[in-house]
């Protein structure tokens, strides 16, 4: 596998990525970077390429030009379960729960699938983790919404991934649970260093957040900082922030 060396200091990088489906240019020459246990938000209008970048980054779409690494090592060409394995995780819409077994069996067996890793975390662990350690012995089936979502996240958790992507994990979200899952991203940095990426539409979610902020407009990042700044570019607001601004 190639190294790369410029890449020191970060995580991920994609380099000049670019993804084509005929003749719709979904990413067009993204740049972006991670820090290991950096949190940030990728905003966006529908189309935009977020979920298309997500696919690029698991090696689910190979860019048509440039390249993703992942600690140095350029990622083309690898099955998911492998990527899976280098330390990226990530949350799909659709639920991934055992309704008929309890929160604290769900996180069980997440581990438990796992080969045996100094890292990995126990499922009481992980229950601190997604603050559901008073909910441990509910059924994950009944669970509101909210709460079922961060039962995937911890089943993702106990993989102790280094990367953690979501696309719109707050989406159906009561105004509380969005804020809940802010606080939740947030605690994943700090306690186990956790790098997440968040994919969100959900400015109250982006400004409880309170970290970096990549933009993308028509396949291209068009700007990338902390909310603060980036919501004062009047092409964001324009383009994306509209009323919420
Ligand atoms: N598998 C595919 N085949 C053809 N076109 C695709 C494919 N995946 C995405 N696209 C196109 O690429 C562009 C970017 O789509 P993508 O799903 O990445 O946007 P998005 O920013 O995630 O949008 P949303 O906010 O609606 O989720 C769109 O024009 C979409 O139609
Ligand atoms: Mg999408």
């Amino acid at each position: 596998m190639p190294m790369s060396h410029e890449a020191s200091g970060s995580l991920l990088h994609v380099r000049r990525v670019t993804r084509e489906f005929g003749g719709v240019r979904a990413l067009d020459g993204v740049d972006l970077s991670v820090a290991p246990g950096e949190q940030l938000c990728i905003i966006g209008p529908n189309g935009c390429g977020k979920t298309t970048l997500f696919n690029v980054i698991t090696a689910q779409l190979p860019p048509t030009r440039g390249e993703v690494a992942f600690e140095g090592r350029v990622l083309a060409g690898l099955a998911p379960h492998h990527i899976a394995r280098l330390g990226i995780a990530r949350k799909f819409q659709v639920p991934s729960v055992f309704e008929d077994l309890t929160v604290a069996e769900n996180l069980e067996v997440a581990c438990f699938g796992l080969a045996a890793s100094p890292q990995r975390p126990a499922a009481a662990t992980l229950l601190e983790q997604i603050q559901l350690s008073d909910r441990a012995d509910v059924l994950a089936g009944r669970l509101p919404h909210g709460a079922r979502q961060w039962l995937e996240i911890g089943m993702l958790l106990a993989q102790a991934p280094r990367l953690l992507l979501l696309d719109e994990p707050t989406a159906g979200m009561t105004g509380a649970e969005t804020l809940a899952t802010a606080a939740l991203v947030r605690r994943l940095a700090q306690d186990a260093g956790t790098a997440v990426v968040v994919v969100e539409h959900d400015m109250r979610f982006v400004q409880a957040l309170d970290a970096r902020v990549v933009v993308m407009l028509a396949g291209r990042v068009v700007a990338d900082g902390r909310f603060d700044e980036v919501r004062r570019l009047p092409q964001v607001r324009d383009a994306y922030l509209g009323a919420h601004a």
